[in-house]
């Protein structure tokens, strides 16, 4: 039978003591019962509602009816039970909190293995474009970049390839749509090369220069094993008042040996590019074979067999080029310099023997992990 609060005949102080001891085994045994947060609540409700709790029944039925007399002796044991009720509510949260079944919710297997988090590295292609540009740091070069969406200006005619030049036709161009109503030179293009960079950095700073500039570049080509509408180069451009074609040979010859090894050739092969003159084609003898062009018994596939492969388009900065910076300093009759510029995701492939330039922009984190 629960507890309940029942009416006093007896006022008496012997009466007053059998009662509240009643009353306070009741509360003790009632509070071993509680082993849960909602066994809890029922027991302070219980006890502690103003309406029809425990207490509240105890002033209704013990105190107000109490005799005169009887009053002062009776609010004080009524008191005793407030101050033991809340304390022992109290208590009995506290234990509720610790029991067992709280504990089995809250448990914590600290054997676990923790969260792994893998670190990440850099991209093949993002490591070889930081490799050639320490190197260029190394002979003293700055780093300048530019935008990706270029104008005409920017991309082709400061670059002396005149509106409607058949040599535009060499760079598949992605032009930007509706741009029609725009002058020629005004309108947006994916720049299809870094070299536009060379004229933005010759309008900021006078010569003479040294500047590398690594960025992504785009083509209208399908992608395959070998394209890519999307790539990446690394341009440079050093201008001076006595800048030869000995310099262009001698700094990129160096800067492939540093990047390849020292045993690597190097061979120049003319060729042509509307903003340089004369230009050239960087060979290098092919590091896979070894220049012999086998494997064994197997042709070499990288170098088709020649021994050689082509590395970048280099040459001697045209004077047309510098007469659209003529103003800041760049008097083509004063100045000479020269520039290269080369594909950072073909070395990439060349370097770490990659067979399709996709793996690199497919995120693939089995064919990317391999690299860190
Ligand atoms: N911009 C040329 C290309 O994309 C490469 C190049 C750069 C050639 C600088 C000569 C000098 O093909």
């Amino acid at each position: 039978m629960p507890y309940t609060v029942t009416k006093l005949t007896d006022y008496s102080e012997a009466a007053l003591d059998s009662a509240v001891r009643g009353l306070f085994s009741a509360l003790d045994s009632e509070a071993t019962t509680v082993s849960s947060d909602t066994d809890w609540k029922a027991f302070r409700d219980r006890w502690m509602a103003r309406k029809n709790g425990v207490l509240t029944q105890v002033n209704d039925l013990w105190l107000k009816p109490a005799p005169k007399d009887a009053k002062r002796e009776v609010g004080q044991r009524v008191n005793e039970i407030k101050k033991r009720v809340e304390e022992t509510v109290d208590q009995t949260a506290e234990r509720s909190k610790s029991d067992s079944s709280v504990l089995d919710s809250e448990r914590l297997d600290i054997s676990l293995p923790g969260i792994h988090r893998p670190i990440g590295a850099e991209h093949p292609v993002i490591k070889t474009m930081n490799e050639i540009v320490s190197v260029f740091r190394n002979l003293g070069y700055s780093v300048s970049e530019g935008p990706e969406i270029e104008t005409d200006y920017y991309n082709f005619e400061s670059l002396n390839f005149p509106p409607n030049h058949p040599a535009r036709d060499t760079q598949d161009t992605l032009f930007i749509a509706n741009q029609e109503s725009k002058p020629l030179r005004e309108r947006l293009l994916l720049r299809t090369h870094t070299s536009p960079v060379q004229i933005r950095t010759m309008e900021k700073l006078k010569p003479p220069i040294r500047i590398v500039i690594p960025g992504k570049v785009y083509r209208n080509d399908p992608p395959d094993a070998s394209h890519s509408p999307m790539f990446h180069q690394i341009e440079g451009l050093a201008v001076d008042y006595n800048i030869k074609f000995g310099d262009l040979k001698g700094t990129l010859d160096h800067f492939i040996k540093a990047l390849l090894g020292s045993s690597v050739k190097t061979r120049f092969k003319p060729s042509f590019f509307p903003f340089t003159e004369p230009s050239a084609e960087m060979m290098v003898s092919c590091f896979i074979c070894g220049g012999s062009g086998w494997r064994g018994n197997d042709p070499c596939r990288p170098c088709k067999q020649s021994g050689w492969i082509e590395i970048l388009g280099c040459g001697m900065v045209d004077p047309n080029v510098f007469e659209f910076v003529k103003d800041n300093g760049y008097d083509p009759k004063k100045v000479s310099g020269f520039a290269f510029g080369m594909g950072a995701d073909r070395l990439a492939i060349l370097k770490y023997g990659v067979d399709d330039i996709q793996l690199f922009f497919q995120g693939d984190v089995r064919f990317l992990e391999q690299f860190s």
